[in-house]
């Protein structure tokens, strides 16, 4: 447990042990509600109210309510649908890649195979499908401006709205279109829900997803002994998923959380309305939880016993995605460039929220 000042200059709380993020993840008295928040705490950027009524700061009933609207359209089935579609991306995507030498895997594979994956899964059409990452990095980058978050902010906002009114018009077999028709008894998503719906699951879904592909396609053009395993095991490729997700942790913190009362965590008592951050990289790397927790290793007992995707009733609603997306990615590009190397250093976004390679140089014949 540590004190830290927060990006925005406030005083703050991490927490860091294993132990710790998981109670405090699954504990209803750490409120994700910002009314909860001390005057002068910690503040993140600000949305306007279409986009701020998202899970990501409710508690329940409301989260409870809006949850289980978005479960019934978001269900595994749904994803698991998703998977012809994804494998033929992921070989469209090599074959463009496979009469080149040198190839960056992130720019080129794992970036527009996630986009094409959320649009897919959203519904966006074709020509109206760009660079995610532009918006994101624009609000969530290290240089960020206010002036920048504002404008992207709109931009997303106009998207959305147009997009939601498409497929009110035309509904087809996309997320969007079963988030419109989701009802329980009388009850359905309001226009503002939707927005900020549509909004979360683009925001929450499709950087992570990126960062985990390539994180996971690191692994395996770094590692030999990896690939070797893998050649021979395919079936193990979603153990490696696990094993990446845990190991660099794409999502390094839990969204900011406010206790509701004073409260005693890892020894220490938080008083009520203090900003608190759960550190998940520090937490899936705890030595006292996880044996050499530094290695990317295929035979953990329990792989997918981490907490990269959250825990408790915020749990990732967007797991089962990320997951398929991951394991596609790396069979495809295992199978397509079995000899597949780095040849120059990565680099890394500079950023304290996502932990992302912003390259990955690849030679595919190795
Ligand atoms: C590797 C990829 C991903 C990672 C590491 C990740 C991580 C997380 C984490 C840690 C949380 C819980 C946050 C907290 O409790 O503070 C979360 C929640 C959420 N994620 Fe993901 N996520 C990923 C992919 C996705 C995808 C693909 C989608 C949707 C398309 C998605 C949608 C959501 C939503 C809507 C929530 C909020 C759930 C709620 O509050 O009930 N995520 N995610």
């Amino acid at each position: 447990m540590h004190t830290i000042v927060a990006p925005d200059g406030s005083p703050a709380w991490l927490v860091t042990r294993h132990a710790d993020v998981q109670a405090a993840l699954g504990d209803p008295r750490f409120s994700l509600n910002k009314v909860h928040a001390k005057p002068g705490g910690y503040k993140g950027f600000e949305l306007p109210p279409a986009l701020d009524a998202n899970l990501l700061n409710m508690d329940p009933p409301d989260h409870t309510r809006l949850r289980r609207l978005a479960g019934q359209a978001f269900t595994v089935r749904h994803t698991a649908g998703l998977r012809p579609e994804l494998e033929r991306a992921a070989e469209a995507l090599a074959d463009e890649l496979a009469a080149r030498e040198r190839v960056d895997l992130v720019r080129e594979f794992a970036t527009p195979f996630a986009v094409g994956a959320i649009s897919e899964l959203l519904g966006v059409p074709p020509e109206s499908r760009t660079d995610f990452r532009v918006w994101t990095n624009a609000v969530l980058g290290a240089d960020a401006t206010r002036e920048g978050i504002r404008a992207t902010v709109r931009e997303m906002y106009t998207f959305f709205v147009g997009l939601l009114a498409a497929k009110r018009a035309a509904p087809g077999p996309d997320l969007l279109s079963a988030l419109i028709a989701a009802r329980d008894a009388d009850d359905r998503l309001s226009e503002d829900e939707l927005t900020s719906l549509s909004f979360l699951l683009l925001f929450a879904g499709y950087e992570n997803s990126a960062n985990l592909i390539a994180g996971a396609l690191h692994a395996v053009v770094d590692d030999g002994g990896l690939r070797e395993a893998l050649l021979e095991d395919p079936a193990a490729v979603p153990v490696l998923v696990e094993e990446v997700a845990r190991h660099m942790s794409p999502a390094l913190l839990a969204i900011r959380r406010f206790p509701l009362e004073d409260l005693e965590l890892g020894g220490v008592t938080i008083p009520a309305g203090d900003t608190v951050f759960l550190s998940i990289a520090a937490a899936n790397r705890d030595p006292r939880r996880y044996d050499r927790p530094d290695r990317v290793q295929l035979d953990r007992p329990d792989p997918a016993r981490h907490l990269s995707f959250g825990q408790g009733i915020h749990y990732c609603i967007g797991a089962p995605l990320a997951r398929l997306e991951a394991e596609i990615a790396v069979r495809t590009v295992l199978t397509r460039f079995p000899k597949a190397r780095r040849h120059a250093p990565v680099s890394w976004q500079p950023s304290v929220r996502v932990r992302g390679l912003s390259s990955l140089p690849v030679e595919l014949a190795g």
